[in-house]
């Protein structure tokens, strides 16, 4: 009796306790209701929400009766089935069965006995949101019924996007962060850390038919060598995600290579440097002749000079290559005799002036211009046993 009370009386159950008024209540409802006790029996359902993908219940079930139940049945009227469909049916003496088509998603994990009529749906699918009726039919007052709404969250993909901003001095796209077909809409943001002030986000969103939303952060600023490299992160908030998400990313400006430096290290061996986003292919050549294999050794950027033969000697240059562009450096070998430790501090120091461009370009273009004597002598004043060179050429 108790919750057919509550559910027709609005009244605090104290007032309600009283003699009076319960006394008028009954008169009521005789007036009302002659013949059925419609509505006497309270089907209590519930308000379900699922995660895309994971189980629900729909919970159903009617309070105390002495009635028989003959059956209990369910409608739904979902995203993916509009009209009104009787899907499922649970007879006193038949057990449960699908009514149109089978979907092994649906379990029923009530009981009859206990007037349960509680589905277990697996497995749930945006289709599947929407009502769902579980109807009671009892002898002889007929049938109870409550409609249970199913909301479906779906979390959004999420991805970032780089937009391969290349060096620059305007504003441009640097990237973009996506959530994908999330229901309710995500929230998507920028962490721009050491960016703060630099860089900016828009965020603009789209909405498909199926209910779910795409939301786009674009990240924008000027593409400077002072922003690359530098971390920020995109935060992603959905109530279909356990927790706000957090995808780091790298700012990168893509640039060619600048200059090309060439450096002495000890054993003989010169390293090609330069600065390039992405990083520079390096690949040493000399000079109209091919490299002597089996006396230089190339290691990445560093080519290593393996004996001191004067057929080592020549223009050795160093190309610095990306998708962006082409650098060279250039290094004049010149072995005369064996030992040479004072040689690579003539190479050193010509390094350290910063003026190899012009000053060297100068020796190696007076050897090649007014023949080896002259230029090999001016060196030689410097070094006695041998001479070397280094030049860089822009491209
Ligand atoms: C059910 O819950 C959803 C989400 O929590 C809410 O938006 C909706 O209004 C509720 N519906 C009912 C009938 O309570
Ligand atoms: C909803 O529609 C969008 C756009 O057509 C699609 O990309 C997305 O996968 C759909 N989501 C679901 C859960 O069906």
């Amino acid at each position: 009796m108790d919750d057919w009370r509550r559910s027709l009386c609005p009244c605090p159950s104290g007032t309600f306790a009283s003699g009076h008024f319960s006394f008028m209540l009954i008169l009521m409802m005789v007036i009302l209701t002659p013949s059925k006790h419609l509505d006497a029996y309270l089907v209590t359902g519930g308000n379900a929400t699922a995660v895309q993908g994971e189980t629900v219940i729909l919970p159903c079930k009617l309070s105390d009766t002495n009635e028989a139940l003959t059956q209990i049945s369910w409608q739904r009227r979902t995203r993916g089935k509009p009209q009104n469909d009787n899907f499922f049916t649970i007879l006193s003496n038949g057990g449960p069965h699908f009514v149109n088509g089978h979907d092994d998603r649906f379990t029923f994990i009530g009981n009859l006995d206990e007037k349960n009529g509680s589905l277990k749906l697996a497995s749930v699918k945006l289709w599947d949101e929407g009502l769902y009726s579980c109807i009671f039919t009892l002898f002889p007052t007929g049938n109870y019924r409550t409609e249970i709404p199913l909301n479906l969250l779906v979390p959004p993909v999420i991805q970032v996007e780089d937009k391969l901003p290349v060096l620059g001095d305007e504003e441009v796209l640097l990237a973009t962060c996506t959530a994908d077909g999330s229901r309710p809409p995500a929230k998507v943001t920028w962490l721009k850390n050491t960016l703060e002030g630099k860089v900016r986000e828009t965020t603009r969103s789209i909405q498909h038919d199926n209910g779910t939303t795409t939301t786009i952060s674009s990240l924008l600023g000027v593409p400077t060598r002072e922003i690359n490299q530098h971390s920020v992160q995109c935060v992603v908030t959905s109530p279909a995600l356990p927790e706000e998400e957090k995808k780091t990313f790298i700012v990168q400006v893509y640039f060619s290579p600048t200059e090309v430096n060439i450096i002495v290290g000890s054993e003989d061996s010169f390293q090609c440097l330069t600065e390039a986003n992405p990083t520079a292919e390096i690949t040493w050549t000399r000079s109209g002749q091919s490299l002597p294999q089996s006396q230089v050794r190339v290691d990445g950027s560093t080519l290593q000079l393996l004996s001191k033969s004067s057929a080592l000697n020549g223009l050795y240059k160093c190309e610095a290559t990306n998708r962006y562009g082409t650098r060279h450096g250039y290094i004049y070998v010149h072995l005369i005799s064996g030992n040479c430790t004072a040689c690579w501090t003539l190479f050193g120091l010509l390094l350290s002036l910063n003026v190899i461009g012009a000053t060297v370009w100068y020796l190696i273009k007076n050897r090649t211009n007014e023949g080896t004597r002259e230029g090999r002598q001016k060196v030689r004043t410097t070094s006695n046993e041998s001479e070397m060179a280094v030049a860089e050429q822009p491209t």
